[in-house]
């Protein structure tokens, strides 16, 4: 780092911020320095440190091996049923070697795509290491995701492989991944795939076809010996699927050096790092970008000891984080604000009982933490003595964006107060003035990060039209990020969640259309309009207004046997996170004249408000009928 004063960290962003980038970039190992930190000539295609090559995997492992740090504990990894295994930053790096040679000799190539559909385990930050190690292009898919949406991305992509597993341990029972894996390549459905590797973790059944190879077979007959290559700073790293407003989910494209380069510096100075000393647990899941960045590259690259979980924090029951924080003396811990509210809810009693005292840096991140939340993770996770950092970013930006940092100023409960170093972020209103501050604060307005960062997309994979339209073209020259925000009299940053038709349920994005698409492939179904509406434990819930095809009822269920069916066939479509909480039938939806929808309405109803301005709607009636269907409840 630059210095050791988080202020002069401040000012010397302030002062040369690509020369700051740049001595960022250079706290990794390149395998060839570069010259040029940004070229910006052709906006808003960024190149990051271009002239240089580097090698991701060989940062996060061989690099600690060879200054002496190989016998340092790289993962701590609890099972869920309780088995436990520990992996030296050595071992990984054996481990990671052969599973690259594995990859070579299943014909996988440099820029060639590998899907990875798996659960918590090492052996998948094994897969993405092995997979960046030979300079392909990792696409991991969360385990949650049903097969047709693995088979979707998988297509999207054109990949050659899959990795995964026969399943993985969650809420006490084997949750089985090759089948949904199987599924998705039926009826060769996916034909750019040439093998599907699996590792065996459950120990189930599963069904092996000629193009499947088992994984502990395929490493046992590698070779042990890989050297890492550099490859260009701009080399394609992963692609990461997330939801915008339309139907499709964008695979969102990050490359080598810059993304790094943002991964390892926002993960050492944003959670306060001491290499030496820290245990780090963040509770993400590698499916989602938290666990690209701060489970993978983030920690790796900086040489930490992490703690990897595999369940969920309810099994066997609720005490099970807690003991896993005693157990392992975990320093610095990151999750979402759901997960702190769900503990809330049941009650301080499961987390008193353990002796927390080794924490010292709390992060939340996911949604805006509500101040009740931040005050119960402050308090009693963190013994009124821990730092909290509540860190703002997207799957977009690679890395965190707007967080405190420890110890540099006073924190506010509910508030990610300011960019780091080295990111500049503005408020605008619709027009892209840059909102008043005044002693009061400002208006709210639109959040926009205004100059290029090096771990910001490179773009959405196969569609470079729809990465300059989505972020780049609402506010000239800025990247508009989709989220409200306002700044206090302080000039602190309060983020106010999204202001387009992306969802949060429990920190998940889920894009409004992408459920309403699923809800009317079904043949029941003949509109269907889904909002968020508020939720005490995770944020927002699907609610889903359905119209129905009476032709195609047949022998008509009741509608609460309707609502049980097409909830099911949500998760059967998207997967279970998408599960609307509720589903209403209606006869008509409430539009415009020009036929939009108005969720805004569909809002207030979900959130049993009395139904705000409905003057534009082409029939008013259609509000008060909706209404008077209230009384059905939800069918939970
Ligand atoms: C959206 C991005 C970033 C990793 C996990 C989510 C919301 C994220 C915060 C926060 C308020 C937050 C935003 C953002 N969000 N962190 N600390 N305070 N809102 O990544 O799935 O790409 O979602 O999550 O709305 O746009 P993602």
């Amino acid at each position: 780092m630059a210095s050791n004063s988080k202020h002069d960290l401040y000012d010397a962003a302030k002062a040369d911020r690509l020369g700051f980038w740049a001595a960022q970039a250079n706290q990794l190992s390149w395998h060839k320095p570069f010259t040029k930190t940004l070229d910006w000539s052709n906006p808003p295609f960024a190149k990051w440190f271009e002239d240089g090559q580097i090698n991701a995997s060989y940062n996060c492992l061989d690099r600690h091996v060879l200054e002496g740090r190989g016998d340092k504990t790289a993962i701590l990894f609890e099972g869920e049923p309780g088995d436990t295994k520990t992996y030296s930053y050595s071992q990984l790096l054996a481990e990671t070697k052969k599973a690259a040679n594995a990859l070579l000799d299943l014909g996988v190539r440099s820029g060639d795509r590998v899907a990875i559909y798996m659960p918590m385990i090492p052996e998948t930050v094994i897969a993405i290491l092995a997979v960046a190690r030979i300079g392909a292009v990792h696409s991991v898919v969360f385990g949650g995701f049903s097969a047709d949406s693995l088979r979707s991305r998988i297509n999207d992509a054109q990949a050659k492989l899959v990795i995964t597993a026969d399943g993985g341990f969650r809420k006490g029972k084997a949750h089985a991944l090759k089948e949904a894996v199987d599924q998705a390549l039926l009826d060769n459905s996916c034909p750019s795939i040439e093998h599907v590797l699996v590792v065996q973790r459950t120990k189930t059944d599963v069904a092996m076809s000629a193009k499947d190879v088992w994984w502990h077979d395929a490493l046992a007959k590698a070779s042990p010996e890989h050297e890492a290559e550099g490859f260009d700073s701009e080399h394609p790293l992963f692609i990461l699927y997330t939801s915008g407003t339309t139907g499709k989910p964008k695979g969102i494209l990050h490359t080598t050096g810059g993304y790094l380069t943002g991964a390892s510096y926002s993960h050492k100075v944003v959670f306060d790092l001491q290499r030496d000393t820290d245990i780090y647990w963040c509770t993400a899941d590698v499916g989602w970008i938290t666990g690209h960045s701060y489970v993978v590259y983030g920690p790796l690259a900086n040489g930490a000891t992490q703690v990897i979980y595999e369940g969920t924090p309810d099994s066997p029951n609720f005490e099970r984080w807690w003991e896993i924080i005693a157990k392992y003396k975990v320093s610095i811990f990151y999750t979402a604000p759901t997960a702190i509210r769900t503990f809330m809810k049941i009650g301080r009693a499961v987390v008193d009982g353990h002796d927390l005292t080794s924490l010292r840096v709390l992060g939340s991140v996911g949604e805006p933490i509500n101040p009740e939340a931040w005050h119960w993770y402050h308090d009693v996770v963190g013994g009124s003595r821990c730092e909290i950092v509540d860190t703002w970013w997207q799957t977009e930006t690679g890395s965190i964006m707007i967080s405190p940092i420890p110890h540099a100023f006073k924190t506010k409960s509910g508030s990610a107060q300011r960019p780091i170093p080295g990111i500049t972020v503005g408020i605008v209103d619709e027009n892209g003035v840059p909102v008043k501050k005044t002693a009061d604060g400002s208006e709210a307005g639109y959040l926009t990060i205004d100059e290029p960062w090096p771990s910001m997309l490179r773009g959405v994979w196969g569609d470079p039209d729809r990465y300059v339209e989505t972020y780049w073209s609402r506010f000239k020259g800025k990247y508009f990020a989709g989220d409200g925000a306002r700044f206090d009299g302080d000039g602190d940053i309060w983020l106010l969640g999204r202001i387009d038709d992306v969802i949060k349920v429990s920190g998940h994005r889920l894009s409004t259309a992408e459920i309403e698409s699923a809800l009317v492939e079904h043949h029941w179904v003949a509109e269907a309009a889904v909002v968020g509406a508020k939720d005490e434990i995770t944020e927002q819930a699907v609610v889903a207004f359905v119209i129905l095809r009476q032709d195609e009822l047949g022998d008509a269920p009741n509608e609460e046997e309707i609502g049980k069916v097409l909830r099911s066939w949500v998760t059967e479509k998207i997967g279970a996170i998408a599960r609307p909480r509720q589903i209403m039938v209606v006869s008509e939806l409430p539009k415009t004249r020009s036929g939009k929808i108005m969720r805004r309405l569909l809002k207030d109803v979900a959130e049993g408000r009395p139904v705000g301005d409905t003057t534009t709607l082409a029939d008013s009636s259609v509000m008060t009928a909706i209404n008077d269907k209230l009384h059905d409840g939800a069918n939970d």
